[in-house]
């Protein structure tokens, strides 16, 4: 058989509020047109994120039933501390209740001011808390990365000469850790492959550098070299996460994607020193070692999500449900990032909005017209996110790409949601010519896309 089917059947299930075109205009306007401000309930399918936003399986819940809450050594503690080492081999496993907990932990450890921390892209609050702590987050992305419309399978590569450059330039003084995300999010969730990790890994040892992964998406990683490096075909993905990570000597992780659950991460290292150094801090703000700022109940849930998340049929379909929209959107002219990554649809809003410019936001305006047109909620990564206010008060630097995100929650929609939304992008393609740019009319100094408002401009 051709199609591929949800490998679960429902059984519980969250209503969707359904929403009239005339209650939305009201919404988005209430929210300052700022998808961030709207109430979730006003939202028919909610693609901000995959980050907490799966359905947790029978077995988590059973799992969370089966937490055991006890200060220090809980049972939980010992079965996630044990699926952890089982997939990662890391010697020391540090939990936190989410990935950017790991991220300040390991950061403010390891970067000092005039380090120069690489990665094949940092992930924004991996990039804010290198910086935080003084030191200058480097994306070293390889080429292929910078074309949305290129199709090359592992556009989550690292430029390893580049990297090499860098590490003759500054040595192990000022670089205290080589990162890649895997996949890499802000690059359009593309993978990495084996073999750029073991060209990075070399590069690596040979610096004396240690290599972190920020591992939040690892199993989609593992499958999609399973399915486009050569004489991967077939293998386990297990067995391709394993190897992932023993190619490391360290990770961070956001629980929150591929660990199947709402809240929950962790940070590792074979480094004795620098463990103990971590459990240090984390007792000062997270909590004791066994725990983390988690509840057992969240190990517990993480432990079997991380279990569930590397079977085969689960990886099959999640990955059927991004290139069925990637492939279709693509077939009907929508300019969207090729090929399917792991986690997402991102499209081209520069493309597709050409009549915007880049401080007219048009990956805003687009986020805004999908919401308007089908109650569907992205995220713009864009001029937005990552542009500059103009000190002196013209247009706003831009951003190097202007995309939306369409992130997919883990087993949360089906097969009609996903037409859905195909139909919903193509009805907003069709009639583009007509939509607005946008103004900022208030914004914070630091990560503004959270909280800025905006009004159209005609
Ligand atoms: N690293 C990557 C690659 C991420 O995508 C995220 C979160 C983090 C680290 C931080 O983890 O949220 O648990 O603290 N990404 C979410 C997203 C927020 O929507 O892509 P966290």
């Amino acid at each position: 058989m051709k199609t591929i089917i949800e490998p679960f059947r429902i059984q519980s299930v969250m209503p969707i509020k359904m929403t009239t075109r005339a209650e939305r205009e009201a919404a988005v306007r209430t929210a300052d047109f700022n998808l961030f401000r709207l109430r979730a309930e006003d939202v028919m399918i909610d693609l901000l994120t995959d980050s907490g936003t799966s359905a947790m399986s029978a077995r988590q819940w059973a799992g969370v039933m089966q937490g055991d809450e006890a200060y220090a050594g809980s049972r939980s503690w010992f079965r996630f501390e044990a699926v952890v080492k089982d997939l990662t081999g890391f010697k020391h496993v540090i939990p936190t209740h989410q990935g950017r907990a790991a991220e300040r932990i390991l950061f403010s450890l390891l970067c000092k001011p005039g380090h120069v921390v690489p990665s094949n892209t940092h992930f924004d609050t991996t990039r804010a808390n290198i910086e935080a702590a003084g030191a200058e987050a480097l994306d070293l992305p390889v080429a292929e990365a910078r074309t949305p419309g290129l199709v090359a399978p592992f556009k989550g590569n690292m430029d390893v000469e580049a990297l090499r450059r860098v590490l003759k330039e500054k040595g192990r003084e000022r670089v205290p850790l080589v990162m890649m995300t895997v996949t890499n999010n802000s690059g359009g969730g593309q993978p990495a492959s084996l073999e750029n990790l073991r060209a990075v890994r070399a590069a690596c040892t040979e610096a004396g550098v240690p290599l972190y992964l920020d591992a939040c998406r690892f199993a989609e990683n593992a499958w999609l070299v399973r399915e486009r490096e050569a004489g991967q075909a077939g293998r386990a993905p297990r067995d391709i996460a394993r190897e992932m990570f023993r190619l490391a000597d360290g990770c961070t992780m956001s629980a929150k994607k591929d660990g199947l659950s709402n809240i929950g991460g962790f940070l590792c290292t074979n480094d004795d020193r620098l463990a103990r150094a971590e459990k240090d801090l984390l007792i000062l703000t997270e909590g004791f070692p066994t725990y983390g700022g988690l509840a057992a109940r969240d190990l517990e849930a993480t432990a079997i999500g991380l279990e569930e998340v590397l079977e085969p049929d689960y990886l099959a379909y999640r990955h059927a449900a991004i290139r069925y929209l990637v492939e279709r959107l693509d077939a009907a002219g929508v300019p969207v990032m090729k090929p399917a990554g792991g986690h997402a649809i991102y499209l081209d809003a520069k493309a597709f909005l050409a009549h915007v410019p880049p401080h007219r936001y048009p990956g805003q305006a687009l986020a805004v017209a999908l919401y308007v047109h089908g109650g569907i909620r992205t995220c713009e990564i864009g001029t937005v996110m990552f542009g500059r206010p103009d000190p002196a008060g013209g247009p706003d630097r831009p951003a190097a790409l202007e995309l939306v995100r369409l992130a997919i929650p883990r087993r949360a929609y089906t097969q009609s949601h996903m037409d859905y939304v195909l139909e919903a992008v193509q009805e907003v393609f069709a009639a583009r010519a007509s939509l607005p740019g946008y103004r900022i009319t208030d914004q914070a100094p630091h990560l503004r896309h959270f909280t800025a408002k905006f009004a159209p401009v005609a």
